[in-house]
């Protein structure tokens, strides 16, 4: 028969090609469209980055303006979504909710997704780029028992996820701009890593030709697990289940103990060798935000960093070249803010919404585009006969 590569994970196969992001793991280098990620953090702004991700060059201000407004113009979601969201039990996970009402937008707008039309495919992403922070902004909401707020189009793109977060009738909450700006870095941060789980995912549901926000549904879903995005909820559980500075090293031995399945959350990366940049600006942005704040003293803090300088020094972290990736800081960050932990997966999965329909549209672009199909090393039983059940 056939011979194929053998190859568990991934880890040495290249399953497209790409113009959209760059990753140097041994460096510790990551670059959107060419631009390294420290720059965009310190100096662009999420829907500049989205532009880049989008149409892989940087907005003159003119055309900034124009896509500013097309996506304000669309953050809204229709009003018969609210009966949806009523459908889940009310304590649900807001990832859970996310994975079904971003599913369910597939058959609101059925209509302009004809896929062989790239005009479609465009508002297809401009709707998932609008809508994505007011359905996690609704997701949460639901889940602490309060009214769904509607997006404010005269905040900016984090401020106004902070507004439909924060804002309760009884009071509006008063974006702080050191905050938003930093909701923004993480925003940012999160937008595109190249072909990670959840954008493999995207991509092979998208080569089948299947809707657009049905591929984006499977993303998130695959997101979500601890080894990916649900490490930044599982990281700050962990710090805070340390608690205290003089329980770290019992940490650290079970990390390393290997019949102990405990893993460091926010450590270790399978292309990063070498620190995650998306790591070091996430902890200059936590030192800067809980300064700003006042509450630099914060516990979870000091057990992260003493936690970091503990294992960079450890054998066996070393030898692994096991570093902080993106989860470690960021949720000290949303803490700060006020997310509870169950808001942190659903954050990275609207952050990340841009890379993935950044690649679904390269894909869709791509005249080679097949669909995805891996093959298998058959290790089951050869062929035999059907045996009655009376004979078994
Ligand atoms: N704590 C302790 N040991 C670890 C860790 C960790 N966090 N990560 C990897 N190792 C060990 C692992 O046990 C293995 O040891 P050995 O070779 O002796 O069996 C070795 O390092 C290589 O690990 P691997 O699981 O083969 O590597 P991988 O590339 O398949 O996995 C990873 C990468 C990110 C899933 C893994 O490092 C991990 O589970 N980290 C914790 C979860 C996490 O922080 N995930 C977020 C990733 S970054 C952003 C995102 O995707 O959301």
């Amino acid at each position: 028969g056939d011979v194929f590569t053998y190859d568990p994970g991934f880890t040495s196969t290249a399953s497209c090609t790409s113009t959209i992001t760059y990753i140097d793991g041994d460096k510790g280098e990551l670059l959107y469209r060419g631009y390294p990620i420290e720059q965009l953090a310190e100096k662009s702004h999420y829907l500049e980055v989205c532009y880049l991700l989008l149409y892989g060059e940087l907005p003159t201000a003119a055309q900034l303006e124009d896509f500013e407004h097309r996506v304000t113009n669309h953050t809204m979601v229709h009003e018969q979504m609210h009966n949806f969201f009523r459908g889940f039990r009310r304590d649900a996970h807001p990832m859970a909710t996310m994975v079904g009402v971003v599913g369910a937008m597939s058959a609101f707008y059925h209509d302009s997704t004809d896929i062989s039309d790239p005009w479609q495919r465009e508002v297809a992403a401009i709707r998932m780029i609008a809508k994505l922070p007011t359905i996690a902004a609704m997701a949460y909401k639901y889940s602490v028992g309060q009214p769904f707020v509607y997006p404010k189009n005269s905040l900016d793109y984090a401020g106004n996820f902070l507004h439909m977060c924060f804002s309760v009738p009884a009071e509006e909450y008063i974006v702080n701009p050191i905050l938003s700006k930093a909701m923004d870095r993480i925003f940012t941060l999160h937008a595109d890593h190249e072909q990670n789980a959840s954008t493999s995912t995207v991509r092979l549901a998208g080569s089948s030709g299947a809707n657009p926000f049905a591929c984006i549904a499977a993303g998130i879903a695959c997101l979500w697990g601890p080894a990916h995005g649900g490490a930044n909820q599982a990281c700050l559980e962990m710090l805070r289940e340390i608690g205290t500075v003089d329980r770290i090293p019992e940490y650290i031995a079970r990390a390393k103990d290997k019949d102990d399945p405990f893993r460091l959350m926010g450590f270790g990366h399978r292309v990063y060798k070498n620190f995650d940049p998306r790591a070091k600006v996430m902890k200059e942005s936590a030192d800067e935000v809980l300064e700003l704040l006042g509450i630099e003293d914060n516990e979870t803090l000091k057990v992260a960093k003493e936690l970091e300088r503990i294992a960079l020094e450890d054998e066996y972290f070393v030898s692994k070249k096991l570093y902080p990736n993106v989860d470690f800081y960021s949720g000290i960050i949303l803490d700060a803010m006020g997310f509870p932990t169950a808001m942190f997966t659903p954050i990275f999965a609207l952050s990340r919404t841009v890379g993935w329909i950044s690649q679904w549209k390269e894909m869709m672009f791509d005249p080679e585009l097949k669909i995805g199909r891996p093959r298998q090393l058959y290790t089951g039983a050869p062929a035999r006969g059907y045996i009655e059940v009376e004979d078994r």
